[in-house]
């Protein structure tokens, strides 16, 4: 089994420590500083790195963690090839290993499936935990939101998020950014109707002042009152990005 220890970095990162609860094996997902994972960690050794893309703040601790542990980074095969993200930060290349589609990897006894999720960025990835109903999504899929697509494209955004729509209904999401206040103030906009939100507005709004994370997302929660999620279709969806890009 797989435990899932959430750290809070930068302004609005989410690092995810798993950790295999049978071997012990542990990994990061997107570690945007190292300082925080090594005083979470408290001298736990770093098996493995899971990237999901190029961006810098999903990077940036790699670098150290891998010199001090002499872990292996996964990233993206796409990102491989073109000389961006994870790649900057390993000079060992033996410790570097590019993943696409349906590519399994484990953490001691527990299997992660990688999904392919263009959108935010191009080569974007995501992790599946199929035993567990979990999926580590970096920044395609928000509370109440999604990934602009500043390198990236919004129809391969929108197939993505659609792609989502077809996981266990019981997925709990783990993206790598608190945006859900903002997020809901802009759902509410566009969707007034959705009443739910509202309670969970005034709930995320405890939660956070009372320095809780609000991950993982609940799959089932979020088809139901996401808006981009609710898109109708591709032009709805378009429309609606452009409008959060401006909000
Ligand atoms: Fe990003």
């Amino acid at each position: 089994m797989l435990k899932v220890e959430i750290v809070k970095s930068l302004q609005n990162n989410y690092i995810f420590v798993l950790t295999c609860t049978q071997t012990g094996k542990t990994s990061v997902v997107d570690p945007s500083q190292a300082l925080e994972v090594e005083e979470h960690l408290n001298g736990k050794r770093v098996d493995i790195i899971l990237n999901t893309h190029q961006h810098d703040d999903h990077c940036y601790g790699i670098k150290e963690l891998v010199e001090k542990h002499h872990c292996h980074v996964y990233c993206p095969v796409n990102d491989i090839k073109d000389g961006i993200g994870a790649v900057k930060y390993v000079e060992d290349r033996s410790l570097l290993t590019g993943l696409r589609a349906k590519d399994t990897i484990n953490i001691g006894e527990v299997q992660l499936e990688v999904m392919e999720i263009p959108g935010h960025t191009m080569n974007h990835i995501a992790y599946f935990v199929p035993s567990q109903n979990l999926l580590f999504s970096g920044d395609t899929l928000f509370a109440a939101g999604c990934g602009n697509t500043f390198d990236g494209d919004v129809e391969a955004l929108y197939n993505t998020l659609n792609k989502f729509k077809f996981l266990p209904k019981d997925t709990k999401v783990f993206c790598s950014h608190e945006y859900t206040l903002n997020n809901i103030e802009f759902a509410l906009r566009e969707y007034p109707q959705l009443e739910t939100l509202k309670s969970r507005y005034e709930n995320a709004k405890v939660l956070l002042a009372n320095n809780i994370p609000l991950v993982p997302l609940h799959l089932s929660e979020e088809l139901f009152t996401n808006p981009f999620l609710l898109a109708p279709d591709l032009e709805f969806f378009k429309d609606l990005r452009a409008k959060k890009d401006k909000f």
